[in-house]
């Protein structure tokens, strides 16, 4: 059985008072019960630090929502894995659609990351998703299919067990229009049909693989309920306390 693993991607929102009500007010509902997931947040960087201190006895687990590939070095405005090992980050999120079409980062770019923050010994929540004409051309699979081989570039087998795969449709990020069930199923399954050839049955069925896009309390437990879908990525419902805590327990 592949455990059920829900995360929280807070985007650019929440100041850092704002972040500590909202993790706050999440550790008091989740104080009483005990999922049968586990829950990540990724709040922005400048809440991360804080962050850890205040998930500090409770199942809630951190991560960051990008990094760059380097440690250290002339790099404006990043932030390396060994920073957010520093702050208590034990996931991140890489190859986000936003960070895929608004800061153009390419397959390359995001491999590079995948396997820096693996050799960091943080967790990557690796994005993929076609964008709507992608789905309406019937190329969403030829598109996950180059995402998932090029973002995986030289991952060893080990590596895998690490790592989180997430599939967006883009579409279907922040649109209110989530895939149905059986289409994001559909998805799913191909991405773990792609991971048995290139690795093994095994990794593949070890293998987390969340759905992302419109996920709500009203919809998450008939997409989490589906074989292949082991979990959500949560954007706009993961923001208030009680909506993040309805998935949760839909899962
Ligand atoms: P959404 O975002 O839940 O607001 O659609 C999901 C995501 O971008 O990870």
């Amino acid at each position: 059985m592949r455990k059920l693993i829900i995360a929280g991607n807070w985007k650019m929102n929440n100041d850092l008072n704002q972040s500590e009500k909202l993790i706050v007010e999440l550790k008091n509902l989740l104080q009483n019960e005990k999922p049968n997931c586990d829950v990540i947040i990724c709040p922005p960087f400048t809440s991360l630090s804080e962050a850890s201190k205040l998930i500090k006895g409770s199942i809630i687990k951190l991560g960051a929502q990008n990094m760059h590939f380097e440690d250290s070095g002339a790099f404006t405005g990043e932030v390396s894995a060994p920073m957010l090992k520093s702050v208590g980050c034990e996931y991140v999120i890489l190859g986000h659609s936003e960070r895929r079409t608004i800061f153009g980062e390419t397959d390359e770019l995001i491999n590079k990351k995948i396997k820096k923050a693996l050799s960091a010994g943080l967790k990557p929540i690796f994005c993929v998703g076609e964008l709507l004409e992608e789905r309406e051309k019937g190329s969403t699979n030829d598109v996950v299919k180059r995402q998932v081989l090029k973002g995986l570039d030289g991952v060893s087998a080990n590596d895998m067990t690490k790592l989180i795969i997430a599939y967006e449709p883009v579409w279907a990020i922040g649109t209110g229009k989530t895939a149905t069930p059986a289409q994001a199923q559909e998805v799913h399954e191909f991405i773990r049909d792609l991971i048995e050839v290139n690795y093994s049955l095994e990794v593949a069925n070890e293998l987390t693989i969340q759905y992302g896009g419109s996920v709500k309390p009203e919809n998450a437990k008939e997409l989490i309920s589906q074989k292949d879908i082991d979990g959500a990525l949560v954007g706009g419902a993961c923001l208030k306390a009680d909506s993040f805590m309805g998935i949760i327990k839909g899962a």
